[in-house]
């Protein structure tokens, strides 16, 4: 229990109910253009991969997924989801051209490319520099609109810290665009700040908190 919510861990048998919550949190991703199986396998590479992953959220009535967060120390978030998903994403580009008319459709088209190229250094946890090593990266904080403002958020915030402190982590970290004024609000309200270390840029802040040990 988290501020009154009953906060779950969650799993591979729950990506189809991830996928589905973050395609109503961010319906114009270029992710959620992509597709549900598209979230699906994202999801299940970051519970599934080499990642040391925490998967959790809080469930409505029929089992409706309200709030998630994946959090932990990645390896590869997206590099090795594109590596290992290549031909299909390429199949849903293809399927989907109109993608490519967007400037930002075009813009992960291209990153997704240069990633192919890339080497994945499986054994490195990603991370900015000047992070802390131990540092529990938060991938995805996301709340249905339909559920937003009450309290869920902050739940699933203070589910992180605590489990980020029993896996003996120093400090939580995630980007942020700072137009995203909710949800700038909602952090700087927890105690987050802009941490201003190489990383960070106007597009996308680099936000962090101390860990304070339970
Ligand atoms: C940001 C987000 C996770 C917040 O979750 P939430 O469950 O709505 O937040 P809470 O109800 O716990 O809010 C806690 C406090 O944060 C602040 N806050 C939350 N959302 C806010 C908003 N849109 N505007 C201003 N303040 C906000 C408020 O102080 C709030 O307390 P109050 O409701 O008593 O005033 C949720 O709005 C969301 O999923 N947004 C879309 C996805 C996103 O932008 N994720 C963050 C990027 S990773």
């Amino acid at each position: 229990m988290a501020g009154g919510h009953r906060v779950q861990s969650l799993g591979g048998t729950d990506v189809a109910s991830m996928a589905a919550l973050h395609a109503r949190v961010f319906p114009d991703s270029v992710l959620t253009r992509l597709g549900l199986e598209a979230l699906r396998r994202y999801y299940l590479w970051q519970v599934d991969g080499p990642h040391e992953v925490e998967a959790f959220g809080v469930v409505g009535q029929g089992g409706r997924l309200l709030g998630l967060v994946v959090g932990g120390r990645f390896r590869g978030s997206m590099i090795g989801f594109v590596k290992r998903e290549a031909p299909f994403l390429v199949g849903c580009v293809v399927r989907q051209p109109h993608l490519l008319v967007e400037e930002r459709g075009r813009r992960a088209v291209r990153s997704g490319l240069g990633l192919l190229a890339r080497p994945v250094r499986r054994t490195q946890v990603e991370r900015p520099e000047r992070v802390p090593d131990r540092s529990f990266g938060l991938l995805l904080v996301a709340v249905d609109p339909e559920a937003q403002r009450s309290g869920l958020g902050r739940a699933l915030l203070e589910e992180a810290e605590r489990r980020a402190s029993a896996a003996g982590m120093e400090r939580l970290h995630l980007t942020l665009d700072p137009t995203n004024w909710g949800a700038m609000a909602f952090y700087s309200g927890l105690g987050w700040q802009r941490l201003g270390v190489p990383g960070d840029t106007d597009r996308q802040w680099l936000m962090g908190k101390d860990v304070v040990a339970s």
